[in-house]
């Protein structure tokens, strides 16, 4: 894969960022994530943790560093806004 090659399409972040960070040192996704700002975008990490864990795996000698996850935060599945007004006013409806 280019360096050039987008790894987290919500936050640009590329294959060469990534390896970067890993080679340096970076061997937690958590670290990983909050060094490149992959898996922070909108989506969550939920399009890119598969690609991150599998850099992991290939430029770190610990697989088992590679078994740890990188924490998706709610909501679980992205939400409209649509969907989020028409639960507000049903909130407020009920109070
Ligand atoms: S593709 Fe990385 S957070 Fe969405």
């Amino acid at each position: 894969m280019d360096d050039a090659t987008i790894i987290c399409r919500c936050e640009d972040v590329t294959y060469g960022e990534v390896k970067k960070a890993i080679v340096s040192g970076l061997l937690i996704p958590g670290d990983i994530r909050k060094y490149t700002r992959a898996g922070m975008g909108s989506c969550q990490g939920r399009t890119c943790q598969r690609l991150l864990m599998q850099m992991l795996k290939e430029y770190s000698d610990s697989c088992e560093i590679a078994e740890d996850t990188i924490n998706i935060r709610t909501p679980i599945q992205p939400i409209s806004i649509t969907e989020l007004s028409v639960w507000d006013s049903e909130i407020n409806e009920k109070e």
